[in-house]
């Protein structure tokens, strides 16, 4: 594995690996297995978790990180082939991912979706410019696509909470009052159907997921002895389930269905009520920030089923992981 950005980057095999290497040293934590290691933190959006947990990753372990915000300290960065660079972007990739190349050992990025429709997140073209340009690994902190490392804490979740990741699973669409990306529920679906759950996903129609994301999905499941349901009917996809993932996400723009508006979607938000059709042993997983009593009601942040705090740390246990993977790669 040259570079993390994607789920496909690892395959079936290499999440169960980072699995079970997060999960031995969350219980026995490594030594300074970063020591000398920098890692550049190119952030082109805000966060709080992951900024946090990357950071807490190397300096935990010996090393260090840099941290960098694109156009508020930094030149804004040009990503497009043969841009006439005339507008507000000072630097290309082209030049300015290769130099920090000679600073740091790795470089992890954060560029979300812009919004210009599924066609364009498919190519995700921010963080495939990052992979092309750079000489060092390149770690996705979320982009247009997926976020991997989101995915993998998910699934450290569900694993830690029922001793296997083979269990039912609900990722249901939630309200929002903006029209989110789809990479988390992206890759809360790839990473699930890699460690072979059974997956039931709802949502209203018009807010179906991409079909390239999908088809990765089903591969993913006929290889690892795992299932996928698309259902607009939300009870029957939480019933007897063992994990629910609620997640707000835009309209599709791939699929030609009419999406009703997000305001007339509220009974969508998970409640107590909702959970309660769950499994009795079911958890509640979120990547958060989350809107509460808008995406999800306090009944369930705050009751028994929420593991949301664990997932968040188990982000740093799955990190280390995958940086330690792409580091110490011959
Ligand atoms: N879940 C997640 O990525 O959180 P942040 O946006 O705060 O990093």
């Amino acid at each position: 594995m040259k570079h993390f950005t994607r789920i496909s980057d690892l395959g079936p095999a290499g999440v169960k690996e980072i699995l079970a290497t997060a999960a031995a040293w969350k219980k026995d934590k490594p030594g300074a297995i970063f020591m000398d290691r920098i890692l550049g933190m190119v952030f082109f959006n805000p966060s709080l978790r992951t900024r946090a947990s990357f950071e807490a990753a190397m300096l935990r372990h010996g090393g260090h990180a840099i941290v960098l915000e694109v156009g508020a300290g930094t030149w804004k960065l040009e990503d497009r082939d043969g841009a006439i660079m005339n507008e507000d972007r000072q630097e290309h990739v082209r030049e300015g991912v290769p130099v920090l190349g000679r600073y740091v050992n790795a470089l992890a990025v954060r560029t979300f979706s812009h919004g210009d429709g599924d066609d364009v997140d498919e190519r995700d073209p921010v963080i495939n410019a990052f992979r092309r340009f750079s000489t060092v690994p390149v770690l996705s902190m979320e982009s247009a696509r997926e976020h991997p490392h989101q995915g993998l804490a998910d699934l450290l979740t569900v694993q830690e909470a029922h001793g296997s990741t083979k269990v039912p699973v609900t990722l249901t669409w939630a309200p929002h009052v903006k029209s989110l990306p789809k990479a988390v529920p992206n890759s809360f679906l790839l990473t699930a159907a890699a460690c072979g759950a059974e997956i039931r996903v709802a949502h209203p129609k018009g807010y179906e997921l991409a079909p390239e994301v999908r088809a990765e999905a089903e591969a993913y499941a006929a290889a690892t002895g795992g299932k996928i349901v698309y259902t607009n009917d939300q009870d029957a996809a939480l019933d007897g389930s063992a994990a629910v993932y609620a997640k707000a996400w835009g309209p599709s723009t791939s699929s030609g269905q009419e999406a009703a508006p997000m305001a007339d979607l509220s009974a969508w938000m998970p409640t107590a009520a909702h959970m309660q059709k769950a499994a009795k042993e079911a958890i509640f997983i979120h990547c958060l920030p989350v809107r509460r009593n808008l995406e999800v009601h306090d009944s369930v942040l705050d009751g028994p089923w929420s593991r949301v705090v664990d997932e968040a740390e188990n982000r740093f246990h799955v990190q280390r992981a995958t940086i330690n993977a792409l580091l110490t790669q011959r």
